[in-house]
């Protein structure tokens, strides 16, 4: 085993979107571990818009990340070594593995840390459709939105890595209609060619709201937003009665103060309909992370759902690898492979 090892480190705070100015990749020597501990072998990292989040310190959920401090994140790996009961040499984990090509992980909450059980499936699935955002997709569409068969839905931020997911969850559920919005052709055909979408809507060429009126002239039965913002306000104004509304994210105000974020004015529609609105955190559902990797990967296997990656190889990546998600470079689930010879 190779006695250094690779990791990126905070060099500063973010002004608005990050660069790769507020990083640094830094080699260190592989860490020994204690009793309780394990060594892991980082095989995938994947990137997530809050991480920005955590650059400032902006979440309650994540540790403080002080300047110096290894980033944050999750990924998939190998157990090399283990000292603690919970973790067998050769497991293949989903952790807090943060930006690192080893790392050392505890038996405790906060890491929450699950071993993969679908394993002959690639293991990168286990930063995107096993993993976090897959479960994300599931919960908001299967348990918050319940779409049952003739469902009209409307996704945004469809094209990402949780929207590249929920259409062909949505379908799979019997949904009559399924639109998903996201920005520039290429990734509108992606969404029809690729992710399971009947149709998609560019939210970069003008009259977005004129083009959900054409293709849901019923109205909308369920919204996963991931955008949040005028978009959220004006869906509102579309829904049907005892509409569902799965709010997943709201990236379109993650980079502007609080002061300038929209003041929807059809929230009374909520009631007005016997509509359901509802914010969830996949985090707080750990407890059926097993539950919804056997729901995704039966769909997998049944064809149901086709998990679509983005994957650089090589550490050095990850920082290009986030920015992407706010310049809309990506498509699918955007990931770095760390150990080049994982599958
Ligand atoms: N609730 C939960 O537990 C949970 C879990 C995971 C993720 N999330 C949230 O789910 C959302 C999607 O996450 P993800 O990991 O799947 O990211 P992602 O969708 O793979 O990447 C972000 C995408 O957002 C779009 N975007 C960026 N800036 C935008 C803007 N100003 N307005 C509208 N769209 C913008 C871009 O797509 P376009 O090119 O199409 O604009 C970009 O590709 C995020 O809001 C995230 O915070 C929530």
């Amino acid at each position: 085993m190779a006695s250094q090892m690779k990791q990126w480190v905070l060099a500063k705070r973010p002004v608005g979107l990050a660069t790769v100015e507020d990083f640094h990749l830094v080699e260190v020597p592989i860490p020994n571990i204690e009793e309780g501990q394990a060594l892991v072998k980082t095989l995938y990292l994947g990137v997530a818009p809050v991480m920005l989040r955590y650059m400032n310190n902006e979440t309650e959920f994540e540790r403080p990340l002080h300047i110096g401090d290894v980033m944050h994140g999750r990924g998939v790996g190998r157990v090399v070594e283990s000292k603690c009961d919970a973790f067998k040499v050769g497991d293949i984990v989903q952790s807090k593995l943060r930006w690192r090509e080893y790392a050392v992980i505890q038996d405790e909450p906060y890491y929450l840390t699950h071993t993969m059980h679908n394993t002959d499936l690639n293991l990168s699935y286990g930063v995107g459709a096993l993993g976090m955002n897959g479960f994300t997709a599931v919960l908001g569409m299967r348990d918050i939105c319940a779409v049952q068969p003739g469902d009209t839905v409307l996704v945004s931020g469809a094209a990402g890595s949780v929207g590249s997911m929920v259409g062909f969850i949505a379908k799979t559920l019997g949904a009559k209609t399924v639109i998903g919005i996201a920005g520039g052709e290429k990734k509108c055909r992606l969404l029809t060619e690729q992710l399971g979408y009947d149709a998609a809507l560019d939210y970069k060429s003008p009259g977005l709201y004129e083009k959900i009126d054409k293709y849901l002239p019923e109205g909308i039965d369920v919204f996963f937003d991931n955008v949040g913002g005028e978009l959220l306000d004006e869906v509102l104004g579309r829904i049907n009665r005892r509409a569902r509304i799965a709010i997943c994210g709201r990236i379109s105000e993650y980079l502007i103060p609080p002061e300038q974020y929209h003041r929807p004015r059809n929230l009374y529609r909520i009631g007005l309909k016997d509509a359901k609105m509802e914010g969830f955190f996949i985090y707080d559902y750990a407890k059926n992370h097993h539950e919804y990797e056997h729901q995704m990967a039966q769909w997998i296997r049944e064809g149901k759902v086709k998990p679509y990656e983005d994957i650089s190889v090589g550490i050095e990546h990850m920082p290009h690898a986030l920015i992407s998600l706010y310049q809309g470079t990506n498509g699918g689930t955007r990931m770095v492979r760390v150990d080049p010879s994982a599958h």
